[in-house]
């Protein structure tokens, strides 16, 4: 008996110990003990490379935390729904602080953060400014909780929609991915919080991710893949995640060409690489070799590992020297800087956080349709609105990857719309799940707003490991997030779609997702709608301030949405090998003359916008000027509004195969009723190159180039022009 009680007084007291150490979120101090100013900086590493031990080196190289890291994870993600700040190279005697990672896009995961619509639907922004701002707020927040790194830039091109983890990049085109990611990054990095960009390189397939070859030409690589990479290089990004993935058969971690002949050598690279986690390295003398600096979170295949192969020869203190330069110039360089500012905790998810949250989201959401102007929904003309659909009532603000985390509140679709009806009309509400209820609901609405799309479990980041997925089939996946088999939404929301609309004429379907989602099945059937994203801890405000006419919708779409998926690149989630062809997204839809469901860029407004023909300042350039375009925009409709200002250069001259367009700047301008403004948008000639292969150069031929200045990528959109470059 006395046995027994011990035992479970152990027991318990273990348990309680990993609790207690799960909850613990130490508050280190992010400075370094060493102050270094920043011009001193080289001098100090070279000065600690000779001074430190091979066994100090080593830990720079891993991350700090050992197995329990699971318990920890565990505990927190399962309970407070919250991640736990992950350390790396922890160094008192030295004087050399740890990376102190937290995860994105979303906010900041280590607390109860401002929760931000996911990334795609920042992207859906176009707006630059905005973004800055976002990674401002996030910078700060994750130093008011002690984080000095963030994995949370996150730049994966979207090759096909279905890709499971759409919802944490930019979109499909290159251009407009770079310009958000530098935003982020220069927003977070003013806070002295090094930015990590990921992930590198052509991770844009999940439920393979951990075994895919992605195979790739040098062109495409170069002109499609990674321009954006090069864009947050050229700003100065802090750090790189490689990708699980392999590219041209070698595993990104491993890849001696990936991370250093192009990341590095060609590219410019200067800061440090982690590992994507758990299973991003698996030699730990090849990744070192190659390049791969950080293996996180936790040492498995580097850090103080690495001792035997250099004790047998395999490996060289050089090696080991060249990555732990890399990672103490960068801490140094971020951890010595004076702040800007003083971070407490009351920063986090405070009201004008949350206000930047919710300007997010209203600016986001993109009007796809619109029929007799349903929308705006006149609030004094109301008496009773139906909401319907389980999403109506979700508090759920993307998947449940590493960039899920509990923020302070979520104000749900039918929230917002309740909050903005309050006192002048009835909302009533059905999940759709129960006929007759959604009969009664319905019949005699004003106007029915269906919340419909996807969740977790539909799309996200595929958490199961290699071994468990290679060979499975598609019934083994469902239900468990990763990537989307079908673009169309789930037969119950169709059918739910269909019988509303049966009952009732007015209705607006308000989707949920992180992509594209095809629309051909019941899109006739409905007069509106409103491509809503997961919005983030306002989206239910900001879908109500849309639909109500308190903000005129101005979101453009950031990919293509096809009208059947063969218009798409071939896409198997399972695919062991893969090649990624030089077109997708709107060059594929050029190239083919093929007609998409809403065009990369389209977006609708309240008013109606005149974008005049572009003037041309100068219309033969050299490969050093920059061309300058001018264009007249007015509102000529009865309400204020944004609209989005797309410029794209064509190739179609070009004596080596280029996509028909490229887009090459853009522009938010916010109009008055009857207000005409003139924008000036440039383009560096050195902007329109193309990789020669053979030469291994950046080209700019000498041709004329078409021009193209409009509201969105489709050619009826656009007007057109040319130039000269001689
Ligand atoms: C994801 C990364 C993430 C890391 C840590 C990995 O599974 O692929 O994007 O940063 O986990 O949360």
């Amino acid at each position: 008996m006395k046995i027994a009680l011990i035992i479970i007084g152990i027991i318990l007291l273990l348990i309680g110990s990993m609790f207690a150490y799960a909850l613990y979120n130490p508050n280190h101090e992010v400075k370094p003990q060493t102050k270094v100013s920043e011009n001193d900086v080289e001098k100090h590493v070279n000065h600690l490379l000779k001074t430190m031990s091979l066994k100090d080196k080593l830990k720079q190289l891993a991350g700090d935390t050992g197995q329990l890291l699971y318990v920890k994870l565990g505990i927190r993600f399962g309970l407070i729904k919250q991640f736990c700040i992950n350390y790396a190279g922890r160094d008192e005697k030295n004087g050399i602080q740890p990376i102190a990672f937290s995860d994105g896009p979303r906010g900041i995961t280590v607390g109860p953060s401002t929760n931000f619509p996911v990334a795609m639907a920042r992207a859906a922004t176009w707006d630059t400014d905005l973004e800055n701002r976002v990674g401002d707020v996030i910078g700060q927040e994750a130093r008011a909780q002690n984080a000095n790194y963030f994995g949370g830039v996150c730049i994966n091109l979207l090759r096909h929609p279905g890709w499971g983890r759409a919802q944490e990049s930019y979109g499909e085109d290159p251009w407009l991915m770079g310009k958000m990611g530098v935003a982020v990054t220069e927003g977070v990095q003013q806070h002295n919080v090094m930015a990590c960009a990921k992930h590198f390189a052509l991770n844009s397939i999940e439920d393979s991710r951990f075994y895919v070859d992605v195979k790739v030409d040098d062109r495409t690589l170069r002109e499609v893949y990674l321009p954006h990479y090069q864009m947050v290089i050229d700003a100065g990004v802090a750090s790189i995640m490689n990708a699980y993935n392999k590219v041209n058969g070698e595993y990104c971690g491993h890849n001696k060409w990936l991370l250093t002949d192009v990341l590095r050598n060609e590219m410019g690279f200067e800061g440090f690489v982690t590992s994507d986690w758990i299973w991003g390295i698996y030699d730990g003398v090849k990744a070192i070799k190659a390049g791969m600096d950080v293996e996180m979170p936790m040492e498995m295949h580097s850090g103080q590992k690495l001792q035997k192969y250099i004790d047998e020869g395999t490996l060289s203190t050089e090696d080991v020297d060249k990555c732990v330069k890399r990672v103490l110039e960068t801490k140094l360089k971020y951890l010595t800087r004076e702040d800007p500012m003083v971070y407490t905790k009351d920063l986090v998810a405070n009201e004008e956080h949350c206000k930047l949250a919710l300007e997010a989201a209203e600016k986001s959401m993109v009007l796809l349709k619109n029929e007799n102007q349903l929308l705006p929904l006149d609030k004094k003309k109301l008496s009773k609105v139906a909401v319907i659909g389980q999403l109506a009532t979700s508090k759920e603000t993307g998947d449940k990857g590493s960039s899920y985390f509990r923020p302070k509140y979520v104000v749900t679709p039918l929230e917002g719309i309740t909050n903005a009806l309050s006192g002048l009309a009835s909302v009533v509400y059905s999940d759709g799940t129960n006929p007759e209820e959604l009969k009664a609901t319905v019949a005699d609405a004003d106007a029915v707003i269906v919340v419909a799309g996807y969740g977790p479990k539909e799309e996200g980041e595929f958490l199961m490991n290699d071994k468990a997925v290679e060979g499975r089939t598609q019934q083994d996946v469902i239900n468990k997030g990763g990537d989307r088999f079908s673009l169309t939404l789930l037969e119950k929301d169709e059918n739910l779609i269909d019988q509303v609309s049966k009952l009732n004429e007015n209705v607006v379907v308000s989707l949920v997702g992180g992509s594209a989602i095809i629309c051909e099945n019941w899109k006739d059937k409905v007069s509106s709608v409103i491509m809503a994203w997961y919005s983030g801890m306002e989206g239910g405000n900001a879908l109500a301030n849309i639909i109500f006419g308190d903000v005129n919708p101005s979101g453009k779409l950031p990919f293509t949405v096809p009208v059947s998926q063969d218009q798409l690149p071939n896409f198997d989630p399972f695919a062991k090998e893969v090649t990624y062809g030089y077109y997708h997204g709107y060059t594929l839809f050029d190239e083919k003359e093929m007609k998409p469901a809403y065009a990369f860029g389209h977006g609708l407004s309240y008013t109606t916008f005149s974008i005049s023909e572009p003037v041309i300042e100068q219309t033969e350039l050299t490969e050093n000027d920059t061309l300058n375009v001018r264009v007249n925009i007015k509102n000529t409709g009865n309400v204020s509004g944004d609209e989005i200002v797309q410029l794209y250069i064509g190739f179609e001259n070009s004596m080596v195969e280029r996509p028909k367009k490229l887009l090459r700047n853009f522009k938010r301008v916010s109009l008055q009723p009857g207000e005409s403004k003139e924008i000036l948008l440039q383009v560096k000639a050195q902007d329109m190159d193309w990789y020669n292969p053979d030469t291994r150069k950046w080209e700019v031929e000498k041709m004329e180039y078409q021009l193209f200045v409009g509201n969105s990528s489709e050619s009826k959109d656009l007007k057109r022009t040319s130039f000269i470059i001689n």
